[in-house]
C-alpha cells in the first residue's frame, strides 16, 4: 500500500488519501456574478469521483473587486453562498472532502472598478494604479474576508483556504516590495504580518474547522522575505490557529523566475517549512510523477502533495498513479469503475 494513496487523518481532516486538487480558477462565471455554475459541479464532480483525497475550490472572492477578473467566484453575498452549498452538498454526495480558498487580489485585481492595496503601486502597466487602503479600508477588507468565511461555514465546507500567496492582497501586505507603509501594517515583518494575523484570530472566535494558508516562499529576487523570516510566519501562523500551509512561490512580482522549472521544484520550500513548524504541509509544483509524489511522502519532504494541472489533463490520475506504484488497495469509485481500473 503506498503513503500516496492510503487514507489519513491530517489537519483537522480525515483524507482518504494524501492527494489534494489545489485551487485553480477556471474564469467559468460568464454571468459576472460570482455564482457557481453548472460548469462548476461537472468540474469539481469529476475529480470527486476521480478520489482526490481533498479538492480545493479555485480562489473565490470576498469582495467584487477582488476578483481577477469578473469571471471569478464570489462569496459576497447569499446568492453565491446558496450556489457553493449545492455545490458542497454534491460533493459529498460523492464522497469528497471539500474545501474552499478565499482571496481578495488586491493590486492585480484586473477588472476592479478600483483596486485597493497596501501601498499604491501598480503590478505593471496593464493593472491599474491601486489606491492604498486607508485603516478604515483594511478594517472593512477583514470584515469581507469574515463574512465570506461565515458564507462558507454555513455552505459546510470541510476546509477553508486563505490565500496568502501569487502576490495577491495578503501577500502584498506581507512583502516589503509591495508594502511601503509607515502605519501599524506596515515595516517590520510583525507589522506586516499583522493584516492577515488579525482575520485569521478573528475567524478563530467562531470556526475550530481546518483551517490553511497558502504562501509563497519565493519572489525570485534577491530583496525578499527570507527564508528564515518565512520559517517565523510560519510559526505564528501556527500559534495563532492555522492547521496546515499550503507552499507555493512566486507572483508578487512582474518578472520570470530565472529557475529551471523541473519536477518538485517547489518541494524545498515547503521542506524547510515544515522543519520550523508542527503543523503538516503541502508541497505542490509539477508533481505529476506518483512514484516522486510517493518518495516525496516516505522520505517526509512534505505530508500531502497537490496535482494541479495532472488533475486537469487526467480526472482519474489517481487511479493511473494506482497502478504505477503496484496499490492494488487502490479502489476507484464503484463498481461500474472498477471495471476500468487496469
Ligand atoms: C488554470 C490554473 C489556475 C490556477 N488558479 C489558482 C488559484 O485560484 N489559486 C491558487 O492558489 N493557485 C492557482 N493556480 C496554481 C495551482 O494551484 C498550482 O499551484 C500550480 O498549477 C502548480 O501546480 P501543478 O504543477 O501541479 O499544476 C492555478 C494554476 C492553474 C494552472
Amino acid at each position: 500500500m503506498s503513503l500516496l494513496l492510503s487514507p489519513v487523518e491530517m489537519a483537522q481532516l480525515s483524507l482518504k488519501n494524501r492527494v489534494v486538487m489545489p485551487p485553480m480558477c477556471m474564469y467559468e462565471v460568464q454571468k459576472e456574478d460570482g455564482v457557481a455554475t453548472p460548469f462548476h459541479f461537472a468540474h469539481y464532480g469529476a475529480r470527486a469521483i476521480g478520489q482526490v483525497g481533498l479538492i480545493i475550490i479555485e480562489a473565490t472572492a470576498i469582495h467584487p473587486d477582488g476578483r481577477l477578473t469578473n469571471q471569478d467566484l464570489g462569496l459576497w453575498n447569499e446568492e453565491q453562498a446558496q450556489e457553493l452549498k449545492k455545490l458542497v452538498a454534491s460533493l459529498h454526495f460523492l464522497g469528497a472532502t471539500v474545501g474552499i480558498q478565499l482571496n481578495h487580489g488586491g493590486r492585480k485585481a484586473k477588472d476592479a472598478v478600483q483596486a485597493i492595496a497596501p501601498s499604491a503601486s501598480r503590478f505593471n502597466e496593464e493593472y491599474q494604479i491601486p489606491t492604498e487602503m486607508t485603516i478604515a479600508t483594511i478594517k472593512q477588507t477583514q470584515k469581507d474576508f469574515i463574512e465570506a468565511t461565515k458564507r462558507a461555514i454555513a455552505a459546510d465546507v470541510d476546509m477553508i483556504e486563505i490565500h496568502g500567496a501569487h502576490g495577491y492582497l495578503i501577500n502584498q501586505f506581507l512583502s516589503s516590495l509591495t508594502n511601503q507603509r509607515q502605519d501599524e501594517y506596515g515595516g517590520s515583518l510583525k507589522n506586516r504580518y499583522r493584516f492577515v494575523k488579525e482575520i485569521i484570530t478573528e475567524i478563530r472566535q467562531f470556526y475550530q474547522g481546518s483551517l490553511w494558508i497558502r504562501l509563497s516562499l519565493s519572489d525570485y529576487v534577491t530583496e525578499q522575505n527570507s527564508l528564515k523570516q518565512w520559517q517565523t510566519l510560519a510559526q505564528w501562523l501556527e500559534a495563532d490557529g492555522i492547521d496546515c500551509i499550503d507552499v507555493s512561490t512566486g507572483g508578487l512580482l512582474d518578472i520570470k523566475p530565472n529557475i529551471a522549472l523541473h519536477p518538485g521544484y517547489q518541494v524545498p520550500f515547503a521542506t524547510a517549512l515544515k522543519q520550523a513548524i508542527t503543523i503538516p504541509v503541502v508541497a505542490v509544483g509539477l508533481l505529476d510523477d506518483p512514484g516522486l509524489c510517493e518518495f516525496l511522502l516516505q522520505t517526509k519532504q512534505t505530508d500531502l502533495v497537490a496535482v494541479g494541472r495532472g488533475l486537469i489533463r487526467n480526472t482519474n490520475w489517481l487511479a493511473d498513479a494506482a497502478k504505477e506504484l503496484k496499490d492494488t488497495n487502490f479502489k476507484m469509485y464503484n463498481h461500474s469503475y472498477f471495471r476500468g481500473q487496469k
